[in-house]
């Protein structure tokens, strides 16, 4: 049997991180530029039912029995054997290898549960769909990250925007018309559930003042959603920028993300913030495709240890004159 291959992008948020967790909209794309891949192959060399995990990224190459119950990847394995009622598995190796940067925001623990569960069930002769891929991940993202809303599991299991509302089915965002985002990585490891968990004692401490504020990033995203269904994403740009604020005033940004959001507004970007869990990872500017090298190249002066430049690509039409409904894509 050949080995199997699957693959998971990353993805950033355009609008309305935390207040996400808080049941408020938010925006996500995927990002094809980073990807995770899980492979898993037979291998009639192990012993029956063993299973054998290789993470050369981070050093990593263990049996499954002898790693803890609750490490994300033993949890995505033995979710998938419970969706499938699979007791005793046959004895497979599987790698995981990823190029999305690790605690930067950009959705890299949800891409690689996201990839085992894809590589595992189709390994086992029974494909996994979406929403249950989407769900399972979602349970993963439930024991490292505290709170999650979500969001994440859906955009990089759909791999295409969405417009999300924790507990409500994922809708997906029709693109009127493209546009291109440079993604700056502060080099800050930043782990989500640290910063969700922090402003979660500081809402339980004022939930007035709080709930104020991600009503205000509600505000954000719903404009943001109607800009880019109707084809003039370059007036997300004033959107993002308020919405940085909202998130420095919610104590999640830092002087490093600052500096590359000032540096991208500088050097031309339409807008910028930070994106994800904040505290660190990466930040996105809106740009035109022609300044798009430009703003990259002062992202690096000002101290990003990678950069991304992103298309967000038009949704194309599925027949001439169809009028768009958005898509409850969980089914
Ligand atoms: O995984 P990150 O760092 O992109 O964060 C996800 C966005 C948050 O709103 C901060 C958390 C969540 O679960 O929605």
């Amino acid at each position: 049997m050949p080995a199997i291959f699957a693959y998971a992008p990353g993805k950033i948020i355009l609008i309305g991180e935390h207040a996400v967790v808080y049941g408020r909209p938010a925006i996500a794309v995927p990002v094809e530029q980073v990807r995770a891949r899980a492979m898993v192959w037979a291998n009639p060399r192990l012993p029956s039912n063993s299973i054998q995990i290789k993470a050369p990224d981070v050093g990593l190459n263990a049996w499954l029995s002898e790693m803890p119950a609750d490490h994300p990847i033993a949890l995505a394995i033995k979710y998938v054997l419970d969706a499938l009622a699979i007791d005793h598995s046959p004895a497979f190796s599987l790698q995981i290898t990823s190029s999305i940067p690790i605690a930067a925001g950009l959705g890299s623990g949800a891409a690689i549960s996201i990839a085992i569960i894809r590589a595992v069930s189709t390994f086992l002769g029974r494909p996994l769909n979406e929403a249950r891929v989407s769900e399972l991940a979602f349970e993963v993202e439930k024991h490292y990250h505290g709170t999650p809303s979500g969001i994440d599991n859906t955009v990089i299991t759909y791999g295409m925007p969405v417009y999300y509302v924790r507990d409500l089915p994922p809708e997906t965002l029709r693109v009127g018309r493209a546009f291109n985002i440079v993604i700056g990585d502060s080099g800050v490891k930043s782990p989500t559930a640290l910063a969700v968990g922090d402003l979660r004692k500081r809402w339980q401490a004022d939930q007035a003042f709080y709930e104020g504020l991600f009503d205000q990033i509600a505000e954000l995203a719903q404009s943001a959603r109607q800009l880019i269904e109707a084809g003039h994403p370059d007036m997300l740009g004033i959107l993002m920028d308020q919405n940085h604020a909202l998130l420095q005033t919610l104590d999640i940004s830092s002087p490093e993300l600052d500096r590359l959001v000032e540096a991208a507004r500088t050097a031309g970007a339409i807008g910028a913030k930070l994106s994800g869990g904040g505290r660190g990872g990466n930040m996105i500017a809106l740009t035109s495709p022609e300044r798009a090298e430009q703003i990259a190249r002062a992202l690096q002066g000002a101290g990003a240890v990678q950069t991304i430049i992103t298309t967000i690509k038009a949704t194309p039409q599925t027949s001439i004159g169809e009028a768009y409904s958005p898509q409850d894509i969980s089914k």
